[in-house]
């Protein structure tokens, strides 16, 4: 079986990207998979590489991982649809992507145009997922808990006296369409909010504003088998170290930050079914296929824990110390054989 892993990509998180990819191309199963590596660049390039499979893959060597072909740098356009001609020698993509042009339904529209099977959810699943407006409106209207929040559409938008006070602080103001807590702020005073907002639009020209969640933070992912079924993965509970404010880009990619992941989660045994059950409920509200992980707070309301969905992702981060690899390992699913299902599952 041949498999295009696709990386990089245009967004803010190319550089998770790239550690992402690195670490699926360590651990796929060359016995069973030839692998085409196709980068994007961060200008909307498309390389196709050679594998090499056998050597250490060094990020580094993916960043500047260079066309064989010097024609294949020509434009966006050209550079693609060099791509997708080389596309036509692949049985099966890995769209390896976080964030805007690769996890929010852009690249699998081209992928379903070109007839090609992917890894992962289609073009609206994938859409709605990157918006954290629109995931919580479903989610919302499916009778799941999510976080209270006021949307920034355009510059002069603003966070009225009324909402300021529903919300109370802090508030935590994000891109819409982000990841990686990449441009995301806490606000601790209302006067911090427009350098926030400032800081999120420079990810994305739409910006929630949302209430803090109380409450310990858990992540659960889910699995679609190759019949359809889906399954709910071990909870994932995150400890966040004294000196990080919350659990932001530093604190998910650099080591000795403090972060901790216990798996499972030591909770209740309703709680732990309600965060279960509350993920499956999601992956079918959303349309969702393949993987997901959807991330929650734990706010205690009435004396008992209520999942509050933070968000979820469609291509979550698969570097060797993201959440998603570490809970299926944990379950007992290393990581070829979790690699070997999410492409089971997309050729089926
Ligand atoms: N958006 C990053 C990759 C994650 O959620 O893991
Ligand atoms: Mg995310």
């Amino acid at each position: 079986v041949t498999v295009a892993v696709i990386f990089g990509g245009r967004s803010a998180e190319h550089d998770v990207s790239c550690k992402s990819a690195a670490s699926v191309l360590r651990f796929l199963d060359r016995t069973r998979y030839t692998v085409v590596p196709i980068r994007i660049t961060i200008d909307g390039i498309w390389l196709v590489g050679t594998d090499r499979p056998g050597q250490q893959v060094d990020v580094d060597a993916l960043h500047t991982m260079t066309p064989e072909d010097p024609h294949q740098t020509a434009t966006p356009i050209e550079s693609m649809f060099a791509a997708l001609t080389a596309l036509r020698e692949v049985d099966v993509v890995l769209p390896c992507l976080h964030g805007p042009y690769g996890e929010d339904g852009t690249l699998q529209s081209v992928l379903e145009f070109a007839g090609i099977p992917y890894v992962g959810s289609g073009v609206l699943a994938s859409a709605t997922s990157m918006d954290k407006e629109f995931t919580k409106k479903i989610l919302a209207a499916e009778g799941i808990a999510v976080a209270d929040g006021v949307v920034l559409r355009h510059v002069g938008d603003i966070v009225t006296e009324t909402d300021r006070v529903r919300l109370g602080l802090p508030v935590f103001v994000k891109p819409a369409r982000g990841g990686s807590s990449i441009g995301v702020s806490v606000v601790r005073d209302w006067v911090e909010l427009d350098a926030a907002v400032a800081e999120a639009r420079r990810t994305d020209t739409k910006v929630l504003v949302e209430a803090a969640v109380p409450g310990r933070e858990v992540d659960v992912g889910v699995l679609e088998q190759p019949g359809g079924v889906i399954e709910a993965g071990p909870t994932l509970e995150i400890g966040v170290g004294s000196q990080r404010a919350f659990f932001d880009y530093e604190a998910k990619y650099r080591e000795g930050q403090g972060t901790t992941f216990t798996i499972p989660a030591d909770l209740d045994a309703a709680t732990t079914e309600a965060l279960e059950l509350t993920a499956l409920r999601v992956f079918r509200a959303l349309g969702c296929a393949g993987l997901l992980r959807v991330d929650f707070f734990l706010p205690v309301i009435d004396g008992r824990m209520v999942p509050t969905v933070n968000e979820v992702n469609t291509m979550p981060g698969l570097t060797a110390m993201s959440q998603f690899p570490r809970m299926w390992q944990a379950a007992g699913t290393s990581y070829p054989d979790l690699l070997d299902l999410l492409l089971r599952t997309a050729l089926h």
